[in-house]
């Protein structure tokens, strides 16, 4: 076990760190000196996001090209993996996401078994196994699947919709309810789902790194809260302060025409709002809270995750990527 514990030396791989999480997980270990090497497809927006005083080293690389993969990884303790494919403006565009972030990890891996990386940390998606699972909640287990085969032992943390600014999830419903007092939606939204706030999640993340014990485990992170769609909209109107939203269910309103409707409406692309919103058809609930032995933490409300969203768009880096 003493190998899988991290060393004031030692350094951390972070792929991803330009994205909604891994943007504001560089904050969260630069605050506990803990030093890092980000992977990047674009230095320079990287270097925008990494703290004044953090120690981070920035390699320009591509995980699905596997361009400097391997020089990444030499000499790295353990990695974060808080990348995806999903996305492109149009859904044509995000058909074959799902065979891309296999490719990807299985690049990390061959790479990784010949660094001799100790350990990866992945955050993927809640949703049971079985055929009805949607393919991007299929993707996200794939891809924790392959982790898994690797030499480095795995620490898959799965979550739900993550609120804060920035999160594909949270700006489509932001969008939703901030611009339609009064709308019509599909059957999925009375989904279960148990959302967490981006602040817990950061806290899980970095305390797993610093807990040796967690390494080869599987954890569900959620908020206290189960919710459906319909009620996060709106307890969103509620902690915006904001009048009742009246919404109607309709049969016909499949997962590719709300992707559109959610394009018009929100700054989300048709591209990335498909993938999640053919997912809402499954639940997403906590089933296990094992984590909290190894991370006990203080959990956010629901409300407080979105006054917390707002708050953080005047003083946090409000990435959207959009
Ligand atoms: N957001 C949520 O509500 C939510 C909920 C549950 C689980 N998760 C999981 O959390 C993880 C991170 O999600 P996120 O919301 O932070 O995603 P995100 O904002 O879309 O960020 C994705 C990151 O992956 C990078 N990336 C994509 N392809 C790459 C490649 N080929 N080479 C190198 N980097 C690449 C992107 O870099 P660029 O900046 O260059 O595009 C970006 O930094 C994912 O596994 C996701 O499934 C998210």
């Amino acid at each position: 076990m003493k190998h899988l514990s991290l060393s004031p030396d030692d350094r951390v791989l972070v792929l991803g760190a330009t994205g909604f999480i891994g943007s504001r997980l560089i904050r969260e270990l630069a605050q506990k000196n803990i030093r890092m090497r980000l992977l990047v497809r674009n230095a320079s927006k990287a270097s925008a996001l990494v703290p004044k005083k953090a120690d981070a080293e920035i390699i320009e690389g591509d995980i699905l090209k596997n361009i400097n993969l391997q020089q990444a990884l030499k000499g790295i303790h353990s990695a974060y993996y808080l990348v995806h494919s999903m996305g492109g403006k149009l859904l044509s565009q995000q058909s074959d996401f799902a065979e891309k972030d296999k490719q990807a990890a299985r690049n990390f891996v061959s790479a990784a078994d010949a660094s001799g990386l100790k350990r990866v940390i992945y955050l993927g998606g809640l949703g049971e196994t079985g055929d009805n699972l949607s393919e991007h909640l299929r993707s996200r287990l794939d891809v924790a699947k392959i982790l898994s085969e690797g030499k480095a032992k795995e620490t898959f943390l799965r979550a739900a919709v993550i609120i804060g600014a920035g999160g594909a999830s949270f700006e489509m419903l932001r969008y939703l309810v901030e611009r339609l007092p009064v709308m019509t939606a599909p059957q999925w939204i009375d989904t279960r789902i148990q959302p967490i706030a981006v602040q817990d999640v950061l806290a899980y993340l970095a305390g797993c790194l610093l807990d040796p014990e967690t390494a080869g485990r599987t954890f569900d992170i959620c908020g206290h809260e189960v919710l459906t769609y319909r009620e996060m909209m709106e307890q969103y109107a509620e902690a915006r302060q904001i009048a009742k939203r009246f919404i109607v269910t309709v049969p016909f309103l499949t997962p590719k025409l709300s992707s559109y409707w959610v394009d018009l409406i929100t700054p989300v692309p048709a591209g990335v709002a498909h993938p999640l919103i053919e997912g809402l058809k499954n639940e997403v609930v906590c089933r296990d809270s094992s984590i909290d032995e190894f991370v006990p933490i203080q959990k956010t409300s629901f409300q407080d995750a979105v006054k917390l969203a707002f708050s953080e768009e005047t003083t946090g880096p409000g990435v959207t990527g959009f």
